[in-house]
C-alpha cells in the first residue's frame, strides 16, 4: 500500500498557477473519527487522486508519477467494488464512463441559458457601453472582459459540494442532463476542494464552456479519416458531437476540457461582482481563465480586444470573440434582458482571419479508400500564425461553385474551424489566362485508371487494386500506432519502398526480410535500422485480431468497429461467413458499414491479401482472454423484467443477465428470484410483492451489474 502523501510530509503542495494548496482539499469534511478504517482509506485515496488531477490537468504540474497514480487508482477501484457502499458521486472511478444509456433526461434549467448580442466593431461595442451608461444613469460601471471560447454550454449543479447533475443549454429552458459525460473531464472537480463560505453551501449552479483544444481535434480528425469516418468540421462540433454520445465510456476517451464562467451559491457573497465571482470559483477548485479582465470602462475594454485579436492565434484552443459583462451583478440585474439576451453583455466577434494568394495549380489527392480530392497548391502565405500552402477543395462541385480558376488570386480563411479554407477569389485580380480546372476522370497514380462516381456522392474513386497512391495510404495506415504498431514504417519509408518496387500491398510487408540486402544498399539504411524495422514487422504479428481487422483499412470499419466484429464474430472465419443481415443485426453497424464490409470480404483481390497474412502468421482470432468474459455470477438465478426500461434496452438486459449465467423469464412465479421493474410497471409487480419477492429498480439493477450493489442484498421484505 502505498504511505499516504500528509504522512509522508508532502502534503501541502501548493499549486503554482492557482495558488491553491493540497492542505485546502477537504478530505475529511465529514467527522472522519466516525469513519471505519476502510471508509477513511476510500475517503483519503479520493482526495489524493482528485487532488492529483487537479493539479496535472488544472495546474499542469504533476505531484505524483504516473505509476503512483495507476496504483492508487486501483486500490481504490477494488475497495469500491468489495465494499459498493464505499462509491461516492466524487469518486474518481466515475470519471472513466460507465454504462450506455438509452436517452438523455430532459431538464429545465431554474434560470433560463441566456444568449449574447453579437457585436462587431469598435463603434457598435461603443453603443452598447453608451446604452448601459444611459441604463445606469451615468454611474460607474467596471467591466469584465472574458475570452469567448468555442465550445458547448453546460449548466453543473453541485449540491453539498458535490457534483450532481450537468445539463446542457438546450433551447435554453430545457436541456439534456449528460452528467456521466461530463463527469469524464478530468480538471473539472466533483466534489469542490474548498468552500469559501464558512457555511455547507447547499447548492450552487457553475456554468460553463466545454471545449476541445486544436491539436486534440485535429488528432482526433485525423483517426477518423484513417478509419475511413466522417470528421468533423471544427472542434466545436466535435465537442458537441462528443457529449451527445449516450455511452460515457466513448466520451472518456476524448480529451475534452472546461472553462467555468459563472457563478450562483444563492446567497449574497455570490450576488455582487462578477469578477469576484471568478475569483471564488478558482478557489474552489473550478478551471477559469487566466485571461479574464476587470477593467475600468468602454476605452480599456476596446484595448483587451484589440490586444487580443492577433494573441488569439497563441491560444491552443479556439475562441470567436470576447465576451464582455458588467462586472457589478446588482447593476446587471438594473439592466435586465431583452428576449434572450441580457442587456449587460455582448459578444464582441472578430472577423475570421482571411489572407489572400495565388492559386498556383489544383493537384489531387488520392485517400486511403481511393477517393480521390483535388487540392489547392498555394503560393505560401502566413495566416493567422502559420504559413498555408496547400488546402482541400473536396470535390468538382465546390471548385465549380466557387469558380476558382488556376492563376486566380484567391481567399484563404481561418475562422472558427482551425483548417484554412478557399472561400473565394479576387475578381479585380483575375488575369486573362487564368484556367478552368476540369476534374481529370482518371487516377493521379501512374496507373490512370478511370475514376468511380459514388452513386448519390460528390466523390471519385478510384478502384484499382494496386493503384499505388492508394496503397501508400493504406499501408500508412496499416503499419500505424492503433493498427499493427509497425515503428519505422512511416510515410517516408513507405513511399521510398513503394517507389522501388518492393512494396506493393499491405501482405508484402512480411517478406520485406527477403529485401534485406536490397534496403541496406538504399539511401539512409543501416544495419541497425533494417534490423530495428524487422523486428517490429515481426511483433506486429502479435498484434490481436481486432487491430488487424482496423488495419486492413475496410471502410466505414473504425477502431470501434473492428472492436466490435472483432467481439462479435471471433475469428475471420466466422467473420467470413457473415451476410449482410448478420452484419446489420448488431447494434453498432449500420447498412453502409455492413455493405462495405461484404465488399471487402467478397474481393477476391483483397481475399488473396488475406490469405497471405494469414499464411505470414497474423492473428485471425480472437485470443480466449479478449473474448467477452462470461461469468457465473448470477448462475441459477431466475429474472423477470417489466415496465419500460429507459437505461438498458430489454435486449440488452438479458444479454446481461445471461452472459452471468443467469435466466430471464416471461412471467412472474414461486421460482423468479428476482423482478427488475421499469417505469410503470403493472401486474407483475404486484404478483412479485405478493410472492415477496424482491423488486430491484431499474437503477439498482444498474448499479448490481456495475458490481456497485449485491444482488443479494435485495430482499423481498419491505
Ligand atoms: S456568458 C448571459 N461567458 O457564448 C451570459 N458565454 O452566445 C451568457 N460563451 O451560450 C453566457 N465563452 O456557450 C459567457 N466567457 C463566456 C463565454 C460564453 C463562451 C458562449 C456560451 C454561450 C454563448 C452565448
Amino acid at each position: 500500500m502505498i504511505v499516504p502523501m500528509h504522512e509522508r510530509g508532502i502534503f501541502a503542495i501548493e499549486c503554482p498557477l492557482q495558488s491553491i494548496s493540497m492542505s485546502q482539499f477537504d478530505i475529511f469534511s465529514e467527522d472522519s473519527t466516525q469513519l471505519s478504517p476502510k471508509e477513511k482509506r476510500a475517503a483519503e485515496l479520493r482526495m489524493l487522486i482528485n487532488s492529483a488531477d487537479h493539479a496535472y490537468y488544472v495546474c499542469a504540474h504533476p505531484i505524483m508519477s504516473d505509476r503512483e497514480y495507476d496504483t492508487l487508482f486501483k486500490e481504490l477501484e477494488s475497495l469500491e467494488h468489495e465494499h459498493p457502499e464505499l462509491l461516492m458521486p466524487d469518486s474518481p472511478t466515475q470519471r472513466v464512463g460507465g454504462m450506455a444509456l438509452k436517452e438523455f433526461k430532459q431538464v429545465t434549467h431554474k434560470k433560463p441559458m441566456l444568449s449574447l448580442s453579437n457585436t462587431y466593431g469598435e463603434q457598435e461595442v461603443l453603443e452598447f457601453d453608451q446604452r448601459v451608461t444611459e441604463g445606469l444613469d451615468n454611474n460607474i460601471h467596471p467591466y469584465v472582459c472574458e475570452l469567448k471560447v468555442d465550445g458547448v454550454a453546460i449548466s453543473l449543479i453541485y449540491r453539498n459540494g458535490i457534483l450532481e447533475q450537468a445539463i446542457t443549454r438546450g433551447d435554453g429552458e430545457i436541456g439534456d442532463e449528460i452528467t456521466a459525460n461530463i463527469k469524464t473531464i478530468k480538471e473539472l472537480p466533483l466534489k469542490i476542494h474548498h468552500n469559501p463560505f464558512g457555511s455547507p453551501i447547499e447548492e450552487m449552479e457553475i456554468r460553463g464552456e466545454v471545449y476541445m483544444e486544436d491539436a486534440a481535434f485535429l488528432a482526433l480528425n485525423k483517426q477518423r479519416e484513417e478509419a475511413g469516418e466522417k470528421t468533423f468540421a471544427n472542434p466545436r462540433n466535435l465537442t458537441a458531437g462528443t457529449l451527445k454520445q449516450l455511452h460515457s465510456k466513448e466520451v472518456a476517451k476524448r480529451p475534452l476540457k472546461i472553462v467555468c464562467y459563472y457563478l450562483d451559491a444563492n446567497r449574497e457573497e455570490t450576488m455582487m461582482s462578477h469578477a469576484d465571482n471568478l475569483a471564488l470559483l478558482q478557489e474552489m477548485g473550478f478551471p477559469t481563465s487566466a485571461n479574464s479582465k476587470k477593467v475600468n470602462d468602454v476605452q480599456d475594454v476596446l484595448y483587451f480586444i484589440k490586444d487580443w485579436e492577433d494573441k488569439r492565434e497563441t491560444l491552443p484552443f479556439g475562441i470567436d470573440g470576447i465576451v464582455v459583462k458588467v462586472d457589478s451583478i446588482p447593476q446587471q440585474r438594473i439592466l435586465g434582458n431583452i428576449a434572450r439576451a441580457p442587456k449587460w453583455a455582448i459578444a464582441f466577434k472578430y472577423e475570421a482571419q482571411k489572407a489572400e494568394t495565388l492559386l498556383r495549380d489544383i493537384t489531387y489527392q488520392v485517400g486511403r479508400t481511393g477517393i480521390v480530392t483535388p487540392v489547392a497548391e498555394l503560393e505560401p502565405v502566413s495566416l493567422a500564425g502559420s504559413i498555408i500552402s496547400r488546402a482541400t477543395l473536396h470535390n468538382e462541385d465546390f471548385i465549380k461553385n466557387l469558380d476558382l480558376r488556376i492563376g486566380d488570386t484567391v481567399l484563404v480563411e481561418k475562422g472558427g474551424d482551425v483548417i484554412p479554407k478557399v472561400t473565394g477569389f479576387n475578381p479585380s485580380k483575375r488575369r486573362e489566362d487564368a484556367a478552368l480546372f476540369h476534374f481529370a476522370m482518371i487516377c493521379p497514380c501512374p496507373l490512370q485508371t478511370t475514376l468511380h462516381h459514388i452513386e448519390g456522392e460528390v466523390q471519385y474513386v478510384c478502384m484499382h487494386p494496386e493503384c499505388p497512391w492508394q496503397i501508400r495510404r493504406r499501408l500508412e495506415h496499416f503499419a500505424s500506432r492503433d493498427a499493427m504498431n509497425i515503428d519505422g514504417l512511416g510515410e517516408k519509408v513507405i513511399d521510398q519502398f513503394v517507389e522501388i518496387g518492393i512494396l506493393h500491398s499491405i501482405s508484402d510487408i512480411y517478406s520485406l526480410h527477403e529485401q534485406r540486402d536490397r534496403i541496406l544498399a538504399l539511401d539512409r539504411w543501416g544495419v541497425k535500422s533494417i534490423d530495428n524495422l524487422l523486428a517490429s514487422i515481426e511483433k506486429s504479428k502479435q498484434q490481436p485480431f481486432r487491430k488487424v481487422l482496423f488495419g486492413l483499412g475496410i471502410r466505414h470499419v473504425g477502431e470501434g468497429i473492428a472492436k466490435t466484429l472483432a467481439n462479435h464474430f471471433g475469428s475471420l472465419q466466422a467473420l467470413q461467413k457473415a451476410t449482410l443481415e448478420n452484419l446489420v443485426s448488431i447494434k453498432e453497424i449500420g447498412s453502409s458499414i455492413a455493405q462495405s464490409i461484404i465488399e471487402f470480404l467478397n474481393d477476391e483481390h483483397e481475399n488473396a491479401m488475406l490469405d497471405s497474412l494469414s499464411t505470414s502468421g497474423l492473428c485471425f482470432e480472437q485470443s480466449v482472454l479478449e473474448q467477452e468474459q462470461k461469468t457465473d455470477e448470477f448462475t441459477g438465478i431466475t429474472f423477470v423484467l417489466t415496465g419500460e426500461l429507459s437505461l438498458l434496452t430489454r435486449k440488452e438486459a438479458t444479454e446481461e443477465i445471461e452472459k452471468r449465467g443467469g435466466k430471464v423469464t416471461g412471467s412472474v412465479s414461486k421460482k423468479t428470484m428476482y423482478l427488475i421493474a421499469g417505469e410503470h410497471a403493472g401486474s407483475k409487480l404486484s404478483s412479485a410483492q405478493e410472492l415477496s419477492i424482491p423488486i430491484l429498480r431499474e437503477e439498482d439493477f444498474a448499479q448490481v451489474l456495475q458490481g456497485k450493489k449485491k444482488l443479494t442484498s435485495f430482499t423481498g421484505i419491505s
